[in-house]
C-alpha cells in the first residue's frame, strides 16, 4: 500500500489532481491518498467551485496560506507543509503544474527524504521573468519522477541533463478532466444566462503579471479588444488579481465604457468549459486554456510573447501573438475569417493519463 500526499494550491491545480485522486480511490487496496490544499487560492469561485464541479473530495488538510509576494508565499507553504509531511510520512508527495505551492511542497518533501513526483514536468517558456518558469525548472531539478505531457517536454528535460530514468511520458492530465466533464458541462446554464449564441462570441482571460500589472501593456490589449468587440462580444471572466489591478491602474472607467467587453466573475470548471467550448475565438494568457482549446478545435490567440506549450501551436489551434494592439487585432480578424481547423488528436492526450501515472507509481 502506497501512502500518497497529493498537493493542490491554486485554481489550475484542481483539474489536474482530481483524476489522480479518483484513479487512486479506484485502486484502494494499493493506494492511500491524502489531499493537502495549501490555500494559495481561497475565494469560493477560485477554489470551492472546483471541488464541487470536479468531484474532488474535501481536503484532508488545509494549510490556509493565502496571498503574499512569491518568496513569502513559498516560505509560508513550506513552514506549514513540513509538519504535515513529518507526521504523515508518505511514500510519495505528488505536485502538479507550476504554481508557487508546487515548488514549495516539492522542496519540503525532498528535504525530509520523501520521494517527489511532478506531473506536467518539462514545460519551458524560456522566459525567466515568469515566476512559473522558475517554479518549473526548480521543481523538475529535484523531483524523483517527472511525468511529462508531450515529447517536447522530454527533450527540454534531457537538454538540462536530467537522466531519462527519471522521465516518463504519460500525456496531458488536464485532458482527463476535460473529457470526463465535457458532457456534463452541456447542462450548464451559463450561455443562456449571458444570452449568447454558439460561435457568435469570444472569450477572454487575462491574469499574467506581465500583462495586467503593467499599464502600458494592459492598455494596448484593451485597445485591441475595443476593435475586436465591434465584430463580436467578448466575455471576460475576471481573475481576482486582474480585478485588483484594473482598480489600481485606474482603468475601471474606460473598461466600463467598452460595451462589447463584458466583465463577469470567475467561473467554475463546468461553466467555463461550457463557455469556451461554444466560443468562436478565445484570447488568453493562460497556459492550460491553450491546451483545452487545442483539444476542442477552438481558435486560440495567446497574448504573450512565448508559450511553454509549443505543441498547441505546431499541432493545435493556438497562435502566440504577443501584446501589440495591431497584431492582436489583425490576428483576431484573420482567425474569424478562416474556417476553424478541425481538432487533431495529440498523442496521449486521450483521457487516460491518470491511469498511466498510478500504474507507474505502483512499479
Ligand atoms: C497563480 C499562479 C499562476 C496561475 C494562476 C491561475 C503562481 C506563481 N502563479 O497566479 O501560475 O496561472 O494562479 O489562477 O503560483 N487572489 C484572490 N483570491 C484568490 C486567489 C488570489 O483575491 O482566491 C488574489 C490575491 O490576493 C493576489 C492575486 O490574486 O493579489 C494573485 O494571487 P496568486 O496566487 O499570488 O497568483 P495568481 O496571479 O493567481
Amino acid at each position: 500500500m502506497l501512502k500518497i500526499i497529493n498537493v493542490v494550491g491554486a485554481r489550475p491545480n484542481f483539474m489536474k489532481v482530481a483524476p489522480i485522486v479518483a484513479a487512486m480511490k479506484r485502486r484502494e487496496r494499493e493506494f492511500a491518498p491524502l489531499l493537502v490544499h495549501t490555500g494559495q487560492h481561497y475565494d469560493a469561485d477560485m477554489s470551492d467551485a472546483f471541488f464541487r464541479d470536479l468531484h474532488l473530495p474535501a481536503p484532508d488538510i488545509y494549510l490556509g496560506v493565502g496571498s503574499a509576494p512569491r518568496e513569502e508565499q513559498i516560505a509560508a507553504v513550506q513552514e506549514r507543509f513540513e509538519p504535515v509531511v513529518g507526521k504523515e510520512k508518505p511514500d510519495w508527495v505528488i505536485v502538479v503544474g507550476d504554481v508557487n505551492s508546487t515548488l514549495a511542497c516539492a522542496t519540503v518533501a525532498k528535504k525530509l527524504g520523501i520521494k517527489v513526483a511532478h506531473i506536467e514536468a518539462g514545460l519551458r517558456s524560456y522566459d525567466s521573468s515568469m515566476p512559473e518558469e522558475a517554479n518549473r525548472v526548480e521543481t523538475d531539478r529535484i523531483a524523483d519522477l517527472l511525468f511529462t505531457p508531450s515529447t517536447d517536454a522530454d527533450e527540454n528535460l534531457r537538454a538540462e541533463g536530467i537522466p531519462p530514468s527519471r522521465i516518463r511520458l504519460v500525456g496531458n492530465i488536464m485532458i482527463d478532466s476535460l473529457y470526463q466533464h465535457l458532457d456534463r458541462s452541456r447542462q450548464s446554464p451559463i450561455r443562456d444566462q449571458l444570452g449568447l449564441t454558439e460561435k457568435r462570441y469570444a472569450v477572454l482571460t487575462l491574469h499574467r503579471p506581465a500583462n495586467v500589472d503593467d499599464l502600458v501593456v494592459f492598455s494596448r490589449i484593451l485597445a485591441a479588444l475595443e476593435s475586436i468587440g465591434e465584430e463580436l462580444p467578448i466575455i471576460f471572466p475576471v481573475h481576482p488579481r486582474t480585478r485588483k489591478t484594473i482598480v489600481n491602474l485606474g482603468l475601471g472607467e474606460s473598461i466600463t465604457k467598452m460595451r462589447d467587453l463584458r466583465l463577469i466573475e470567475p467561473l467554475g470548471y463546468l461553466d467555463f468549459l461550457s463557455l469556451y467550448s461554444g466560443a468562436r475565438l478565445v484570447l488568453t494568457d493562460s497556459g492550460g486554456i491553450q491546451e483545452e482549446t487545442t483539444v476542442l478545435g477552438i481558435p486560440c490567440l495567446t497574448l504573450r510573447n512565448n508559450t511553454e506549450r509549443p505543441i498547441t501551436v505546431s499541432l493545435g489551434t493556438n497562435k502566440v501573438v504577443g501584446t501589440d494592439t495591431e497584431t492582436i487585432v489583425s490576428e483576431a480578424f484573420a482567425a474569424l475569417e478562416r474556417a476553424p481547423k478541425p481538432a487533431v488528436a495529440i498523442p496521449l492526450w486521450d483521457g487516460h493519463t491518470a491511469e498511466r501515472i498510478v500504474s507507474l507509481l505502483m512499479q
